[in-house]
């Protein structure tokens, strides 16, 4: 059994930039709309009263990842972070475990990667606007601002949350209204209460929704989606528990309604139908996005760009 190094959260953040992310996560979708990389949709495991642990198995080029990890909310109050993982980096011709990383930095960068590349490809405009500026929030805004967008308005109840986080970019912090003025509007809440009404959308405007990534989330009204033209990042996963799935299961909106990025991505579906359009982008959270973030990880190890303990099975 070969020796697998061990990539904590520190040497995830130092091997793969924000702008690596981006382009490596946009790569993902590019090959998975191709068929070239495959997934199963992730398998949640219930811990009532704590909350579920997923299981997310993705394979392309020439790994195979599993990325186990948990949504604990009552965790904080334990003095642990919500979201605990790790992830295994297999060899996908012989099977052989290659590495261990730390699933939470993984996460951190493929989730803000992802609303940069979905701005990209579906935005009018550059201004952003980020409501929930917590740990997820902060990741969107660091790539955001590494494609460009900018300047930013944060807003967090915890104001000290969005100063921080503003501060960091130099944008500013301000109300949720200011932050849904913006043209980029990245929602990143814990999905229990709306953010987002069918009031709030401007002529204009591209929303991504990463808060709701699991069953009985939600933070934009069921009219507010339906107003919107809708992409997601996988329709089986967006239906059944993301933003999207409220408004399907109310009967508003069908399949034929909402493009797959990956579509956008391939020039195989139009984006933005123009200037005045309110686009809505459902991120739940891909595999593929976590494989493409972890092999970029373990190629910086390769070249001797990050440092990691190893470790014998
Ligand atoms: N789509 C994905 O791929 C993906 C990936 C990771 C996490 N998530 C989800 O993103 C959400 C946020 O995760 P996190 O790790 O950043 O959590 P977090 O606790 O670090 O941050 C959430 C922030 O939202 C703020 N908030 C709460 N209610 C709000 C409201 N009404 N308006 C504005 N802000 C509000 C909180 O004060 C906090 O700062 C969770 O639901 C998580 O499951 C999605």
């Amino acid at each position: 059994m070969p020796a697998l190094p061990v990539l904590n959260r520190d040497a995830v953040l130092a091997a793969v930039s924000p702008r690596a992310a981006i382009d490596v996560t946009r790569d993902a979708f590019v090959r998975h709309r191709r068929g070239e990389w495959t997934m199963p949709s992730k398998v949640y495991l219930d811990s009532p009263p704590h909350g579920d642990f997923r299981a997310m198995p993705a394979r392309g080029g020439d790994l195979a990842i599993l990325k186990w990890i948990s949504s604990f909310p009552s965790n904080p109050a334990r003095g642990l972070p919500t979201v605990i993982g790790l992830l295994v980096v297999s060899d996908a011709t012989t099977s052989e475990p290659l590495a261990l990383m730390d699933a939470g930095a993984v996460t951190a960068l493929r989730t803000g990667a992802v609303a940069a590349v979905a701005a990209d490809a579906l935005a009018g405009g550059r201004s952003a606007g980020i409501v929930g500026s917590g740990l997820h929030g902060a990741w969107a805004a660091r790539c955001l601002a590494a494609a460009g967008y900018g300047p930013g308005v944060c807003f967090d109840p915890d104001a000290a949350r969005a100063e921080a986080l503003a501060g960091e970019l130099g944008w500013a912090a301000g109300s949720r209204a200011e932050a849904l003025a913006q043209d980029v509007v990245c929602c990143v809440t814990p999905g229990h209460e709306i953010v987002v009404d069918a009031g709030d959308l401007h002529a204009g405007l591209h929303l991504n929704m990463l808060g709701a990534d699991g069953p009985g989330k939600a933070e934009a009204t069921v009219g507010a989606v339906a107003s919107c033209a809708l992409f997601c990042d996988e329709w089986a996963q967006a239906s059944h528990g993301g933003e999207l799935t409220g408004a399907v299961e109310a009967g508003v909106v069908k399949r034929e309604q909402v493009t797959d990025l990956g579509a956008v991505l391939t020039g195989g579906a139009p984006g933005r139908a123009g200037p005045e359009a309110v686009t809505l982008f459902d991120s739940t959270g891909l595999a593929i996005q976590d494989l493409a973030v972890a092999a970029a990880a373990l190629d910086a190890y390769r070249r001797g760009e990050v440092e990691a303990q190893v470790v014998e099975l």
